[in-house]
């Protein structure tokens, strides 16, 4: 080839052999490349090639540089070899980065076809192509170009998250300026704490964690309980248990330094968010009163009493009666169930102490569960001793036969709800003998009324185990359809066999499909009695 390196006037081109030389008015070397314009190559565009031209010629003038351009149209794969001047477009490209020694091809796109191009200035340069590292530049490029906008979006909405949650944090601040800030959402929604975060189904939910406690001022006691008491309190202005949230009076069940056990027990079965329900009892936070050495549970107040206060001075419709006993059923019914009305997982829980009296009458004469002192949560987080010590608790009266012998089966929870289930049957046989559907209603008496006021395990054995004893239901009971299947109802949920109770959702099921009884109401307003003295009656 350096034969064809002379100085010389060379008009037109000259063709020596295989060799082209193109006006070579040479007064400075020019580039000599492959120039075999377009032709069929085995070339598959990866890796690096020896092009198969083999035509060499000097270029036509000392600016142009060696340039292949590798093509791929379906199965037609074309290099062209040529020599060009870069200040010139070539397929409408400029060409880039030709002041080089070796010919690195690069993908263009938009050309109608798989299309790479190099240019190169060394002698012949162009003879040899190199696809690897072209490509590996272009599969950066290409993954560089898909990840930029990811990562700039993934930084948009970082910053925004986080102005939002500055904000939601100022907010809360702000709130809590005016008083502690409490979380009163309900039902099926998503529950935001006050720091933002999705606490649906965590005990933190509801929890004061502020350290300044709700300005509270307590009013009367309406209640005591084994472990505490319950008083009726005012929420004072500009706590943010505000009027609007309709929190302006609540109860506060107090337990002494002493009952800390209890009340966390309370706390932690009472704080889980999933078991907000219309017949649970309104929990709204707990508190340690360090100066009065108290623990507080903060919950909504109702002004009607517990159940147990209101079959006392009351007789109810048959009306009532459905409305009391299905409410009763569904809030046990959610107490039991391991899913939300939303259908996501909940812990099913255990009352264990299911009686009148733990059972609030609302303004709309729908119940509400309350005292969860000794519930207990049916998950894997129980240890062996609390499975061990959970075999008999709970009011003797209402105690299923299986508990009072304490031959309940440990393993298995469904045992627990089995137990709830009977003491929900008496209560339930408790509602209807305040009915005036049955026809001559008697004094309140509570289930077993013939034992004295707080019967113990024993005593209760002898009546429920040994002798099968269950509350009465007379004959002139169900001559009322309604109360006739509410009936058959209790039989099965005080059966001896736990295994034969029916479920609380299956009672609550049997009072939805009596809605259409309503009708056969016999008396559709509940009577009040003259009242009497109202206290609380709680059995120890
Ligand atoms: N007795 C016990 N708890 C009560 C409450 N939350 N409202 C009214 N009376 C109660």
């Amino acid at each position: 080839m350096e034969l064809l390196r002379f100085s010389a006037f060379w008009c037109g081109t000259i063709l020596f052999g295989n060799i082209v030389i193109v006006d070579a008015e040479v007064m400075k070397l020019r580039t000599l490349c492959k120039f075999c314009d377009v032709e069929a190559t085995s070339c598959t565009g990866k890796g690096s090639c020896t092009v198969e031209c083999d035509r060499t010629s000097i270029c036509a003038n000392d600016e142009e540089v060696c340039v292949s351009i590798w093509r791929k149209k379906d199965d037609n794969v074309t290099l062209e070899t040529v020599c060009h001047h870069p200040a010139q477009k070539l397929y409408g490209l400029v060409l880039e980065d030709y002041n080089n020694s070796k010919c690195e091809m690069k993908e263009k796109w938009g050309m109608g076809s798989q299309f790479f191009i190099c240019s190169c200035t060394e002698e012949e340069c162009n003879a040899n192509i190199f696809f690897n590292s072209n490509m590996d530049s272009q599969v950066v490029a290409v993954i560089l170009v898909s990840l930029v906008p990811l990562l700039v979006m993934a930084v948009i909405v970082i910053t925004a998250f986080y102005f939002y949650r500055v904000y939601r944090q100022r907010q809360a601040h702000s709130k809590g300026k005016k008083g502690p800030s409490l979380d009163f959402s309900d039902g099926c929604a998503m529950i935001i704490d006050d720091e933002g975060s999705d606490s649906s189904s965590t005990h933190a939910n509801n929890l004061n964690h502020n350290t300044e406690l709700l300005p509270i001022e307590l009013d009367v006691q309406v209640g005591k309980g084994r472990f505490a008491e319950v008083y009726k309190a005012k929420l004072k202005q500009g706590s943010s248990v505000s009027k609007e949230q309709g929190f302006e009076t609540v109860a506060i069940k107090i337990f002494p330094y002493e009952e800390y056990a209890s009340w966390k027990n309370e706390k932690e079965v009472f704080s889980d968010a999933d078991l907000r329900h219309e017949n649970v009892l309104h929990f709204l936070t707990a508190e340690e009163r360090k100066v009065q050495r108290q623990y507080w549970l903060i919950t909504a107040y109702h002004p009607l009493g517990n159940l147990q206060e209101y079959l006392t001075h009351h007789i109810v419709s048959w009306l009532d009666l459905w409305q009391l006993g299905s409410s009763l059923a569904r809030g046990v019914a959610h107490l039991h169930s391991d899913h939300t009305s939303c259908g996501r997982y909940k812990v099913p829980i255990t009352h264990r102490d299911i009686k009148s009296p733990n059972i609030l009458v609302k303004s709309d004469l729908t119940c509400c569960l309350c005292d969860f002192g000794l519930a207990m949560r049916l998950d894997n987080s129980l240890s062996v001793d609390e499975l061990a010590n959970s075999g008999q608790v709970g009011t003797a009266r209402y105690m299923a036969p299986e508990v009072l012998e304490s031959r309940i089966n440990l393993e298995n929870i469904e045992s627990f709800k089995q137990a709830d289930v009977y003491s929900m049957a008496l209560v339930l046989w408790e509602i209807i003998s305040r009915c005036s559907a049955i026809g001559e209603v008697k004094e309140y008496e509570p289930p077993f009324g013939n034992l004295r006021e707080h019967p113990c395990v024993e005593s209760m054995k002898d009546s429920v185990v040994r002798d099968r004893g269950r509350p009465e239901i007379p004959n002139s009971w169900i001559n009322h359809t309604g109360i006739q299947i509410v009936c058959a109802s209790i039989e099965e949920c005080w059966d001896s066999d736990p295994e034969a109770r029916l479920t609380a959702q299956c009672v609550a099921e049997r009072f939805d499909d009596m809605e259409y009884l309503d009708k056969l109401s016999d008396r559709s307003d509940s009577e009040e009695k003259i009242p009497e003295e109202i206290f609380v009656v709680d059995e120890k």
